[in-house]
C-alpha cells in the first residue's frame, strides 16, 4: 500500500512515465474527492518504481477502476508492472470487479478479459476495456467513472 510520505515520489513517477502531468493530477483529484479505494507501489531500494491505483466507480457500486498504472521509465521491462497488477488482482479481484482501460496484451497476462467486458457501456473505448473479478460472465452494466476522470 502506498503511504503519504511516498506521494511526492508517486507524482514524479507518474509525470515521467506518462510524459506529462495529467495522471498525477488525476490521482490528486481522486484522493481529494474520496474516490480512491487503494494505492499500491513496488519498491526497489526504498524507491517507488511502480504504481497502481484502484478508484471507486460511481456505478456499478463496489466496482473498481484500475488506473493509473505506471513504472518509472528506467525500470520498465523488468517485470515490476505486471507483478504489481497481478498482486493487486490477487488481493481484490476475488471479491470485487475490477475494470481497466489499457493495452489488452498487457492486462490479459494479469487475468483481465476483453470478452467479459464486451457488453459494458463505457465513455471510453470498449475495445480497450477489460474486466477481472467475480460475477456474471459478460455483465451488462453502464460504467460511471469518478468525476476526476472527466477532468483529465
Ligand atoms: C505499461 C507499463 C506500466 C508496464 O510496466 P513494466 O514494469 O514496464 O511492465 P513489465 O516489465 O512487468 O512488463 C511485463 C511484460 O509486458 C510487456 N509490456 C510492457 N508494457 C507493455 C505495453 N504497453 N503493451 C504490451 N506489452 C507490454 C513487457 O514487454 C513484458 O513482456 P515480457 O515479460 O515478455 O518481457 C509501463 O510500460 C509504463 O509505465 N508505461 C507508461 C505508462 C502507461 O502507458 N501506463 C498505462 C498502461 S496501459
Amino acid at each position: 500500500m502506498a503511504t503519504p510520505p511516498q506521494f511526492d515520489q508517486i507524482e514524479t513517477l507518474l509525470t515521467c512515465a506518462f510524459g506529462g502531468p495529467d495522471e498525477a493530477r488525476l490521482v490528486r483529484r481522486l484522493r481529494a474527492a474520496g474516490d480512491m479505494a487503494a494505492e499500491y507501489v513496488s519498491l526497489q531500494g526504498g524507491v517507488v518504481v511502480s504504481y497502481a491505483a484502484l478508484a471507486k466507480f460511481g456505478a456499478p457500486h463496489g466496482w473498481l477502476a484500475l488506473a493509473p498504472v505506471a513504472t518509472l521509465p528506467e525500470f520498465q521491462g523488468r517485470g515490476f508492472g505486471l507483478s504489481l497488477v497481478r498482486a493487486v488482482c490477487a488481493r481484490h479481484a476475488k471479491a470485487q470487479t475490477i475494470v481497466v482501460l489499457g493495452r489488452p496484451e498487457f492486462y490479459q497476462r494479469a487475468g483481465f478479459s476483453l470478452k467479459r467486458a464486451a457488453r459494458l457501456t463505457s465513455p471510453y473505448p470498449i475495445a480497450n476495456t477489460l474486466l477481472s473479478g467475480p460475477g456474471a460472465d459478460q455483465p451488462d452494466k453502464t460504467l460511471v467513472y469518478p468525476a476526476a476522470f472527466g477532468a483529465v
